[in-house]
């Protein structure tokens, strides 16, 4: 049998055996526990918790139909959905570290991602970050004790791209386990699982959910894994996505393929002028023939999406700031991959020093590409470049 394709898991409707009294879209259990007629029911469903509804810090109906179609859409055999996309790394670092473990960490992962690491030293839990992206700076920081390697690509602000084909094989060598925060890319343009990554990693407050109305994470592998990550970082830690939350990102996957193209190809179009102009210095996105990681990016990603940076000439908190508050259609904030265009800096006046120290232009410039007209957002972008 043909397997379905993205669009047809992200529009398929739910209620295929009439369950749900052919309603176009699931209903929201919103009951906190589930009754049994009888004791022995009760303890069989106990027993078998991860496939029996028994309170919704475990299991829910309608959380499941999200955590099925993203576990079919990654490719993995089963997903948990949780309230954060840092709750749902939290179990997934938990899951398969103890003390005395060592992680290895891709530079310019999510700053937070970082803190979490940084956190786990209370439990003898230690990581190095590497000094670069690449294979051999990825393998010079493995210590006999490493037991998983932590990536994200492209990384954050500066989007350069990881080889996951030379990761997997390193891992496998070495009997690393391998994580991966796959938020930018979403499971339509890069399956880090049929790669032979381990885990894959998503906040869905991002493009996932798509319409900045929701915050939840997800954690998606083999049944083994999620089984007993059910069974231990789900149940104990308690952070369950709430079924309303479920609804909405169901709504959002509905449409996930036609926004991806929309962000995409307006991402590029922005790129490409911010390329041409005469401010600016770099433009990092993978999607641009002179992104250095270009050929890795086609090769591993079927599409590039909304989020990038780009640097300025004048490499300074004044320059940057001027640009970002003359910016009318950018607004300021954190988050990214929904349908209104935003715009940051990591540089925040007191720490260029520590930018440069780990490789950032301080005159970097984030940009989360929306849904808006790009020709409006390329208008809005020469005049503050130019006016600052
Ligand atoms: C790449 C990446 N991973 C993970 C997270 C954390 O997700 P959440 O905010 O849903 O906890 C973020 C949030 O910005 C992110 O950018």
């Amino acid at each position: 049998m043909q397997s379905e394709s993205d669009i047809e898991i992200c529009t398929r409707l739910e209620d295929a055996s009439g369950a749900f009294y052919g309603a176009v879209i699931p209903p929201l259990y919103g009951n906190s526990l589930f009754v049994f007629p009888t004791v022995e029911e009760y303890i069989q469903a106990r027993k078998e918790e991860h496939r029996h509804y028994v309170y919704w810090r475990g299991t829910n109906p309608t959380v499941e139909i999200a955590e099925r179609k993203l576990a079919a859409l990654e490719r993995g055999e089963s997903c948990k959905l949780f309230a954060s996309g840092m709750a749902a790394l939290t179990a997934a670092l938990l899951g398969s570290l103890r003390a005395g473990d060592h992680v290895v960490c891709i530079c310019h992962v999510y700053e937070e991602t970082k803190k979490l690491l940084h956190y786990l030293n209370k439990f003898g839990i230690s990581y190095t970050m590497t000094s670069s992206v690449s294979l051999p700076d990825i393998e010079a920081a493995a210590r006999p004790e490493t037991k998983l390697v932590l990536l994200e690509s492209p990384t954050s602000f500066t989007f350069r791209l990881v080889d996951l084909e030379g990761v997997v094989r390193l891992a496998k060598d070495r009997g690393f386990k391998t994580i991966i925060d796959n938020t930018w890319a979403t499971p339509l343009y890069q399956k880090p699982l049929p790669a032979g990554i381990d885990l894959a990693v998503h906040s869905v407050s991002k493009y996932l959910g798509g319409h900045s109305d929701l915050v939840g994470g997800a954690v998606i592998g083999s049944s083994r894994e999620l089984e007993s990550l059910f069974y231990q970082e789900y149940l104990l830690l308690g952070a369950a996505l709430a079924p309303y939350e479920a609804g909405q990102l169901l709504k959002g996957l509905r449409t996930l393929p036609l926004r991806m193209e929309a962000h995409r190809r307006n991402a590029l179009e922005v790129a490409e002028f911010l390329e041409r102009h005469p401010a600016v210095a770099r433009v990092n996105h993978p999607g641009l023939p002179s992104h250095p990681d270009y050929k890795l990016a086609l090769k591993q990603m079927s599409g590039t999406t909304g989020l990038f940076s780009f640097e300025l000439n004048e490499a300074s908190f004044e320059t940057v700031a001027r640009v970002i508050n003359r910016l009318q259609r950018f607004q300021i904030g954190v988050s990214w991959g929904s349908f209104e265009s935003l715009v940051l800096s990591p540089n925040e006046g007191t720490n260029e020093e520590q930018l440069l120290s780990e490789g950032i232009s301080p005159g970097l410039i984030r940009l989360s590409i929306g849904l808006e007209d790009t020709e409006a957002l390329i208008r809005d972008l020469d005049q503050a470049l130019s006016g600052a």
